[in-house]
């Protein structure tokens, strides 16, 4: 039987939420996972030192409580209990000032950019995209070294809205050439190629948007569980994405965007944006690396890319997953997976 083993894989763009859901979620993650980078998109969103502090409190809290239920995660193995897992902490972009940066920098490592109302609880985000206005807080974090993570969306054609966004990757790619920028969650060729126009600018990569295009979202019955933002595009779109990811481009890193709502959520008039991959998305990596016979490059793409890219050292863990079925969950703790009730090709194995 095939067997791959990762060590320290990393999910550079993971939502975690807080309280009920935090704590019924968080070992997932946690489990499979050496750290992942916190989206601060809480109400309200993560925006002082103090919050940001408390937050990540919370986290290594809830990573260490096990599951009410545990006979309802059998399938996923045993908890960590001290989660060995860092969350790699982030704050709410806002026009901070110098001194308030400097003096929370140690604990945070990046900033995530918003564009108001695009996406869940960022109402707060940026309203026009004024660089005059922005640049002391920016050219302060490219002088601390503070990574700006984007959201890359424009309020215009649901479909266009992450290529019209290029525009304002170009501007500030351009006017802050030492500030290092990660295109979050990219969808579109045009963001491939944005990616390798300027040195400063990388990007994340779902699991998701690896598998599926618009056709899987609304091509037939509707499936509330593949929506999300940005919304999956076209196949080109698709296969542009998965000839980078394969081939471990240096500046491209896993970012799940797992982004867990309750069923009730999700299946109303009116679905959250989110699809929740944190339980298997180690799994689907190995299937799509082996399938196109490039597992070898995988340890890039989930885990040393971001190493270097964001200079951090994760804390050892070695994660062995084979080519054997594993049947995923109906349900988490109320939270519908992708590929619920379906049958995968890799299971995970072990950790240690
Ligand atoms: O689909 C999404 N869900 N996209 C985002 O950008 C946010 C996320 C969420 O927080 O639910
Ligand atoms: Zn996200």
């Amino acid at each position: 039987m095939k067997q791959h083993t990762l060590l320290m894989p990393l999910d550079m763009h993971l939502h975690l939420r807080d309280g009920l859901m935090l704590e019924n979620i968080g070992s997932l993650s946690a489990y499979s996972f050496s750290g992942a980078l916190i989206m601060p998109n809480l109400v309200p969103p993560v925006s002082t030192k103090e919050e940001l502090i408390a937050y990540k409190e919370r986290i290594k809290h809830a990573i260490g409580v096990e599951a009410a239920d545990e006979d309802e995660f059998d399938d996923i193995g045993e908890f960590c209990d001290d989660g060995g897992f860092e969350p790699y902490m982030t704050l709410f972009y806002q026009n901070y000032d110098e001194n308030f940066l400097a003096d929370v920098a140690e604990e945070l490592t990046a900033i995530k950019l918003y564009p108001a109302g695009i996406t869940t609880n960022s109402e707060g985000g940026v309203k026009n995209f004024d660089i005059e206005e922005m640049r002391p807080t920016l050219e302060a974090m490219a002088r601390m070294d503070i990574p700006l993570c984007v959201h890359g969306e424009t309020d215009g054609f649901v479909m266009d809205r992450e290529a019209e966004f290029m525009n304002i990757y170009d501007e500030l790619a351009t006017n802050f050439p030492d500030l290092k920028i990660i295109m979050e969650h990219i969808t579109t060729k045009a963001a491939v190629d944005m990616l390798d126009k300027h040195a400063n600018l990388y990007a994340t990569i779902t699991v998701h948007h690896l598998l599926i295009s618009l056709d899987d979202v609304a091509g037939g019955m509707l499936k509330p569980h593949l929506f999300c933002k940005p919304i999956a595009k076209r196949p080109e779109d698709r296969a542009v994405l998965l000839k980078i990811a394969l081939e471990a481009h240096p500046k491209v890193m896993f970012g799940s965007d797992s982004a867990p709502h309750p069923k009730e959520a999700k299946e109303s008039c009116g679905c959250a944006a989110g699809v929740f991959t944190a339980p298997i998305a180690l799994q689907l990596l190995c299937d799509i690396f082996e399938k196109n016979g490039k597992l070898d490059n995988l340890q890039s793409f989930v885990s040393d890319n971001a190493q270097s890219i964001y200079g951090i050292c994760p804390e050892f863990k070695e994660v062995t997953l084979v080519q054997e079925d594993f049947k995923v969950p109906e349900t988490y703790k109320g939270v519908v997976p992708m590929y619920a009730g379906e049958t995968l090709a890799w299971s995970i194995e072990d950790v240690d």
